[in-house]
């Protein structure tokens, strides 16, 4: 089952130029730039005309959201809302019947995103499922929605269904999106970078061992990392501290750069390390500047940046991934910090598919 790899975990990151290709297959013309995902085709229109989109989910599948709300609102220029599924329940949503709810579960049986799914359908609301497991709860209780087909996940900690979930909703985006001329070209970069992925995702794996060594020389003996940044590499942060947290044990953060001068920036030392993610986007100015605070208070942040990136110094650590449009970085720039949690998890000799407290789903609130 694991084939020539230690643990589901590492072999579910390794699939991800073929999960990847899983997922937009069928779907994704890349002679024409046009996406149809055919469980959608019957709602478009009512979609469209929705007075709001509300993303519900939880933990990765959760992340996966944050991710893709940017060019969601974007490119169908509909308000997005991102709902934790416990708190949108524990604070009675107000929610409509003009509103359309998306629920994002990989395993589709995750319990607070059910609850949350009866909620909205009770309420009128068009429900829609992102699930990995066709005849999930989800799957059946949902009007319409899609199916990753990503594979089974067998590790607790989601790797290849968030890279196929954030792909997901990147299509469904480019889909709503085809009756504005004025989104062509924007889609067409993105249906020629979705095209490059699985080259540039086997790129990112190549950097594997180079992960390795940073995990035993740098970070293994450390109480805490945190990981900044900031736009459609917000949720990279947060993943990406998600995953060492539930599989090395190891605390971590994932920090909005735009944040750091209200709070964060006092836990700045010579001690505490940092990686930044600083890829090439509208923002990078702004994280240049978050990189200048963080230095300036002897901190030595790890950068992942993209490949062609001159503009940092050598003698600063790199990560250097491949460059992309910005919808899509952050499918890759996640990929390091995959990486990264395994072999933590595994210098600190624990169960790396099957950490400590932690089920694949769960299933009871
Ligand atoms: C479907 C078939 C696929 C076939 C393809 C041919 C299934 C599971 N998929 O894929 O085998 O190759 O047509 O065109 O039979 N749905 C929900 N909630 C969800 C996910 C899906 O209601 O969370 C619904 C969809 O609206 C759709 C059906 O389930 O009606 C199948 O979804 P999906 O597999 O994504 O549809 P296709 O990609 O068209
Ligand atoms: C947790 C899993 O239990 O549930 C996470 O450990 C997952 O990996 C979260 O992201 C949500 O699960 P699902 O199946 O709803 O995506």
């Amino acid at each position: 089952m694991k084939g020539s790899f230690d643990h589901f975990m590492q072999k579910e990151i390794y699939e991800q130029p073929e999960s990847v290709v899983n997922t937009m297959r069928g779907r994704v013309n890349f002679d024409t730039h046009t996406v149809n995902l055919g469980g959608l085709k019957a709602y478009l229109s009512t979609i469209r005309r929705c007075r709001r989109i509300v993303f519900v989910a939880c933990g990765t599948s959760f992340h996966s959201c944050i991710a893709t709300r940017a060019i969601f609102e974007e490119l169908t220029e509909i308000p997005v809302s991102n709902e934790l599924a416990s708190d949108f329940l524990d604070r009675r949503t107000p929610i409509f019947r003009d509103d359309v709810c998306v629920f994002v579960s990989q395993s589709g049986e995750t319990a607070d995103t059910i609850l949350a799914l009866r909620y909205c359908l009770e309420r009128g609301a068009l429900c829609l499922g992102v699930t990995n497991t066709v005849g999930s709860s989800i799957s059946r209780e949902t009007h319409c929605g899609v199916h990753l087909n990503a594979g089974p996940e067998i590790g607790v900690a989601s790797t290849k269904a968030y890279t196929s979930q954030f792909i997901a909703l990147v299509m469904m985006a480019l889909q709503l999106s085809e009756d504005r001329i004025s989104m062509a070209e924007r889609r067409k970069l993105i249906i020629d970078e979705l095209h490059e992925l699985p080259r540039y995702i086997k790129e990112t794996l190549a950097l594997d061992k180079e992960l390795q060594t940073l995990a035993r020389d740098v970070l293994h003996k450390e109480k805490s990392l945190l990981i900044m940044g900031r736009g459609a590499q917000h949720a990279t942060c947060l993943e990406g501290a998600l995953k060492i947290k539930e599989i090395s044990y190891m605390h971590s953060e994932g920090i909005l750069a735009g944040e750091l001068k209200h709070g964060p920036l006092a836990l700045i030392d010579e001690n505490m390390p940092v990686i930044l993610i600083m890829t090439r986007d509208s923002l990078y100015p702004k994280v240049q500047s978050a990189l200048q605070q963080v230095t300036a208070r002897k901190g030595a942040p790890i950068i992942i940046c993209n490949k062609e990136d001159t503009g940092i110094s050598n003698q600063t650590r790199t990560i250097r991934v491949p460059s992309t449009v910005d919808a899509l970085q952050g499918i890759i720039t996640v990929i390091p910090l995959q990486l990264l949690s395994y072999h933590l998890a595994v210098l600190n000799g624990v169960d790396v598919d099957f950490p400590r407290n932690l089920a694949k789903s769960v299933t009871v609130e």
